[in-house]
């Protein structure tokens, strides 16, 4: 028999779309293979996605991946051995992924270090073609689904598996939601039609480089001083967060998502040898945002992720006038006044392998 016969495809094309997400309860420190150290809660973006396609073809028997990588049609050796190591982990799953060569191409829809996680909507993108790939070249293998995929995006980046299931989704095991895991995210469904239809408008007050990747940073958290606090307060406000989306309570939710947001930021001060990705700017909105909330008493909140550009987190009821503010008090403080509107989105998608990647009707 012919090497790769078994196979009942040696060559395709697979292509995916799968947004990116903001954490409200932030993960922060793992343990074991790739599990968080607490619960975390987040919403998956819209517009802010990764479309990836993946071309297939049969090489031979081989225990390392053939892989290349394409960003915006561009060759980017510099993620090869982040997909290279991400591959190499799901060979258990993928027993074939080595026998492929595989070509992938990629595309984001919003900007390079705008404050949006591409490894997270990248991984689980990647993560989708080759659970669909399987599909096509092995009779025996798993259906796709939100669950499995999750578990695999999640060797690639933690947070990639919350990027599996439209809405909002949590990751990590809690007493607060049955049917949570440390190994894959769950869609949190008991949701109040606001919080249904969040808004986040996403502000670019300072793009570049981290100072501190989240590897990193994850890694500071296994000897930090304040770890078992953290764990403590995460669990609690993963509780809290669920019942809050449940009643319609904008107030607790926005307390929850400011108080992780800058915990996230002061453990990173507090860590070994301390450093802060915020920027002066970053403060200067948290005031605005703070003084415009109190004047009108609407409900805008917001997060940051890691990195020093802030979610602007708030009902649709309320979108007219938070795009007022933002105009008039936000956007001047944006790097060459840039935002991105955005909001809470429908989850991934299969796209059909004529579809160009960088097409924005999604
Ligand atoms: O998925 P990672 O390893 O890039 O970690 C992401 C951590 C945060 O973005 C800061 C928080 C989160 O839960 O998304």
């Amino acid at each position: 028999m012919r090497e790769g016969q078994h196979y009942l495809q040696t060559q395709g094309v697979v292509q995916w779309s799968t947004p990116s997400n903001i954490a409200i309860v932030k993960y922060w420190g793992k343990k074991g293979v790739q599990e968080p150290l607490n619960p975390s809660v987040s919403f998956s973006l819209q517009k802010a996605r990764t479309l990836t396609r993946v071309e297939f073809e049969h090489r031979g028997i081989s225990n390392n991946p053939s892989v290349e990588l394409w960003l915006d049609g561009q060759p980017m050796p510099s993620f090869q051995p982040k997909i290279s190591k991400f591959l190499i982990h799901l060979t258990p799953f993928f027993p074939w992924v080595n026998h492929f060569h595989l070509r992938i191409d990629t595309h984001n829809t919003f900007p390079h270090s705008s404050g949006i996680a591409s490894s997270a909507s990248g991984m689980a993108c990647l993560a989708f073609c080759l659970a669909e790939m399987g599909t096509l070249i092995q009779a025996s293998a798993p259906a796709v689904s939100s669950l499995l995929v999750s578990g695999i995006a999640r060797l690639g980046s933690g947070s990639a598996c919350r990027s599996v299931h439209g809405g909002w989704n949590l990751w990590g095991k809690t007493d607060a939601l049955a049917g949570s895991s440390d190994t894959f995210s769950v869609p949190v469904t008991n949701v109040s039609p606001a919080f249904q239809s969040i808004q986040d408008t996403i502000l670019i007050l300072k793009s570049g480089q981290k100072r501190l990747s989240s590897s990193d940073g994850h890694q500071l958290m296994e000897t930090h001083p304040y770890r078992d606090s953290r764990i403590a307060q995460a669990n609690g406000h993963t509780r809290q967060l669920l019942e809050a989306l449940a009643t319609d309570d904008w107030a607790t939710f926005g307390q929850i998502a400011e108080s992780e947001a800058l915990s996230l930021h002061a453990l990173m001060v507090n860590s070994r040898d301390g450093y802060t990705l915020l920027a002066e700017s970053s403060w200067e909105a948290i005031y605005r945002v703070r003084d415009f909330r109190r004047s009108t008493g609407i409900p805008v909140y917001f997060t940051f992720d890691a990195g020093p550009n802030m979610h602007l987190l708030y009902p649709e009821a309320h979108l007219k006038r938070v795009d007022e503010f933002v105009q008039d008090q936000l956007l001047p403080l944006c790097e060459n006044n840039t935002c991105i509107e955005d909001h809470i989105g429908a989850g991934p998608k299969k796209l059909n392998k004529e579809t160009s990647l960088y097409t924005q009707a999604l």
